[in-house]
């Protein structure tokens, strides 16, 4: 009897908790109540205020002006960005909870992308890890740190679609597949926020940039993104809602216009797609100036006007620029806003202020000391890192080295503390940080240092002969070069992707001399390694590290463990194949080897159309240069047997899809692997293959094991022309393997 009562008792509760998200607006509803009653008591000023996203370390520096202070005593200021002293934000939060009118907290927002103080990899990096629980746990860790210092917002993760590696911000990115993408953008809003919003470690997550940054034309940042509304819907969207349904408090908009509407002022994706149809719940946050920013687009006249197209689309915080504070009063006489819009847009912010405990709680929590670079901060990086570096090529297994073998470590990358930590990494201290020199040097290992080059763009060949002795006297080279930080990030898109400076000059010297040559790049994009890649023995890309980018590399290198990445961008041959995507369309002539005709082998006087009139490059081909999904380990597995339950999915069944995998090395290693599924007929063409499950495993040497994926009918819906969402009858393949260009495959039907 108890027990039933109990029972009852939990489920009412899940209800209301459910409840409390669905019912906003209703008196009810207890944090709605109170957003409702702090509404009514505040002047249209006030209101204003929190719409308001202020302050940066250079408006703060040298003290707290006045001006500044009596803004947040009069409630014109709903949240800051950058304050990172943390005397100013106790100063600060102490005059809105104590001098405001309404005493209405305030939030501290920073970018903490990958890591505060202990830098992860980069968010591309820790996507190549495909592993959702290194993901929350280092988002976690990042909040623990970041909440030390009052900061309860963060703006991550970033979550753009990204499938041109011109493109500086792809190192952000989760990469080019919409299923890895969300769940990871879920693992990354479980950790930044933690168990619960009011714990004040949670930082809440932001969902960024809504929506199509990442497919700006040519990979120019900022620039231009087309996307018709399938696309939006199958590609785009989805990491998005994964993030929303994991419970991101904040989304922000986006720089770039889709389809001739900049994101902060398009209602209907602010109000259609993210309220109605995503059942987004919490409040829009614009990019920086991005409603001003409409000016130059030539969406919006003036800044009055941007204000005007802003509200009207539902964008709740306006960061940095001031068009809300300097023009919504005189929208609302003149009737172009109306107070009911503006009451709904600090609604949503408050609701969020509340979640967030700040009423009851608003101060930093002095007691968090945010256990800066703790031994368990530091080891999770190094095994983040270890898990997102991708081993592209190993010929002869010359890797793992040999500890007997007397190395030569050369490049712009081997000792540079700064520059493995990537881009966005405003807080994390370089002294900290392990280089692979020092790691090498800790470790006593055999090896001799000489950079060559003393930074990534670096042309001088002054050091050459220097590195190419070191190189003669010694068994082995390890070049660790790749792109400075700098290199990548925000606006910094490259039209040229090869290794910059005389890195490539050099590896052919180096190679020149006879000795093998293991590359290990530091980097926040594939860099195209098409001139070297025949100089070289073994490739090992890192992306940016992080901190323990030293200890990870060493480790691989020797073999104390073996690269577990796998690609999460398909690698190109040369920067004018992008952009360029493994879940792509078939076309009516798709590219076959035995049509393609190299530039080189075309007969002097061909015939028009006697190479064959198919999808390719003639220089390029159509293949990258490594697959999506790609990655290789110290052991060789084998697949086979892929065995399906049945061959035809219904509504009332689920597929159980079987393949044996056995780990035929010599060493005992890990493998991921993947899931593939096409959709051989839609009413819309549909991807030659999508990403739909994986798992890694691991086996002994000689170890066999089944790996099973279940597919449903919920795993095959998709937006079709008119929106619908759902799954065609008809036939469906299906692969498993190890990347996204290899497997085995089976098929069924779906009636
Ligand atoms: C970037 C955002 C970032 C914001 C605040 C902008 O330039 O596009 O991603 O969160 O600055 O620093």
């Amino acid at each position: 009897m108890y027990k039933k009562l109990y029972l009852l008792l939990i489920i009412i509760v899940i209800i209301s908790c459910k409840e409390e998200k669905k019912t906003l607006g209703n008196d009810n509803n207890p944090t709605e109540a109170k957003v409702n009653e702090l509404l009514a008591k505040m002047t249209l000023d006030e209101k204003i205020g929190q719409l308001n996203l202020r302050g940066t370390s250079s408006r703060v520096k040298g003290g707290l002006s006045d001006e500044l202070k009596q803004s947040v005593r009069d409630g014109k200021v709903g949240a800051f960005l950058n304050v990172m002293n943390t005397e100013y934000v106790d100063e600060l939060q102490r005059i809105a909870v104590n001098e405001s009118p309404n005493k209405v907290p305030l939030i501290f927002a920073r970018d903490v992308i990958h890591g505060f103080k202990t830098i992860f990899p980069i968010p591309l990096g820790l996507a190549a890890s495909w592993n959702a629980e290194t993901v929350k746990e280092s988002s976690r860790v990042a909040a623990v740190e970041a909440s030390s210092s009052g900061i309860r917002w963060t703006f991550a993760p970033m979550l753009d679609i990204a499938r041109d590696s011109r493109w500086g911000r792809i190192a952000e990115s989760p990469g080019e597949d919409p299923y890895l993408a969300g769940v990871l953008g879920k693992a990354y809003v479980e950790g930044f926020q933690g168990d619960s919003l009011n714990d004040p470690t949670s930082m809440i997550a932001c969902a960024k940039h809504f929506i199509g940054y990442g497919a700006a034309i040519g990979g120019r940042d900022y620039n231009t993104a087309i996307i018709n509304k399938e696309l939006l819907q199958n590609v785009y969207l989805p990491p998005f809602k994964a993030a929303f349904d994991a419970g991101s408090q904040t989304v922000m908009t986006s720089f770039n216009e889709t389809n001739g509407i900049p994101a902060s002022g398009d209602k209907k994706l602010l109000q259609d797609i993210l309220r109605e149809q995503l059942k987004f719940d919490g409040f829009v946050v614009s990019d920086w100036n991005s409603v001003i920013e409409m000016i130059p687009h030539g969406f919006a006249k003036d800044e009055k006007h941007a204000a005007e197209i802003s509200v009207n689309a539902g964008m709740n915080m306006e960061m940095t620029s001031a068009s809300y504070e300097n023009h919504i009063k005189e929208l609302l006489k003149e009737g172009k806003i109306s107070e009911q819009q503006i009451n709904n847009l600090v609604a949503d912010i408050l609701r969020v202020k509340f979640r967030m405990g700040l009423f009851e709680n608003p101060n930093r929590d002095t007691n968090n000391s945010g256990d800066l670079y703790a031994k368990s901060h530091l080891e999770l990086a190094k095994k983040a890192a270890i898990e997102s570096s991708v081993l592209l090529k190993n010929k002869e297994n010359i890797l793992p080295l040999n500890k007997e073998a007397k190395v030569a470590v050369i490049g712009p990358l081997a000792d540079k503390p700064r520059e493995q930590l990537g881009t966005w990494t405003f807080d994390g201290d370089k002294t900290h940080t392990v280089t692979p020199v020092a790691t090498f040097t800790k470790a006593k290992a055999n090896f001799n240092f000489i950079e060559g080059l003393s930074y990534s763009r670096d042309v001088s060949e002054n050091e050459f002969q220097k590195a190419i002795n070191t190189a003669k006297k010694s068994d082995v080279v390890v070049f660790i070069g790749g792109e400075e930080a700098i290199l990548s990030g925000e606006a910094h898109s490259r039209a040229n992707i090869n290794l910059p400076g005389a890195q490539e000059k050099l590896i052919k010297k180096l190679a020149a001399t006879g000795k093998k040559i293991v590359l290990v790049i530091m980097a926040g994009r594939p860099i195209t390694l098409t001139n070297i890649i025949d100089d070289v023995d073994a490739v090992l890309m890192t992306w940016h590290p992080g901190t323990m980018g030293g200890p990870a590399i060493y480790d691989m290198l020797y073999g104390e463990q073996e690269p577990l990445g796998r690609l999460p961008v398909t690698w190109p041959k040369t920067a004018g194949q992008l952009p360029l995507f493994y879940n792509h369309k078939n076309t009516g002539r798709p590219a076959t080897s035995e049509e393609f005709v190299h530039i080189d082998s075309i007969p002097i006087g061909a015939w028009q159309s006697s190479l064959g009139n198919t999808s390719h490059y003639l220089d390029a081909g159509f293949t990258p240069h490594f697959p999506f999904g790609h990655g290789l380990g110290y052991t060789t597995f084998e697949y086979s047997d892929l065995k399906l339950s049945t061959q035809k999915l219904t509504d009332a069944n689920t597929i159980e899809a079987t393949v044996t995998v056995k780990n035929t090395g010599s060493k005992d290693g890990s493998e991921l692997v993947q899931l593939y599924v096409q959709d051989v007929v839609g009413s819309i063409t549909r991807p030659v293959k999508e990403l739909k499950g994986f798992e890694r495993i691991l086996l002994k040497s000689g170890e066999v094991k089944n790996v099973s994926f279940k597919i449903q009918v919920e795993d095959l819906k998709y937006f079709n022309s008119d929106l619908k969402y759902g799954v065609e009858k008809g036939d469906f393949n299906i692969w498993i393997g190890k990347n996204s260009a290899e497997g085995l495959k089976g098929s069924f039907v779906y009636e």
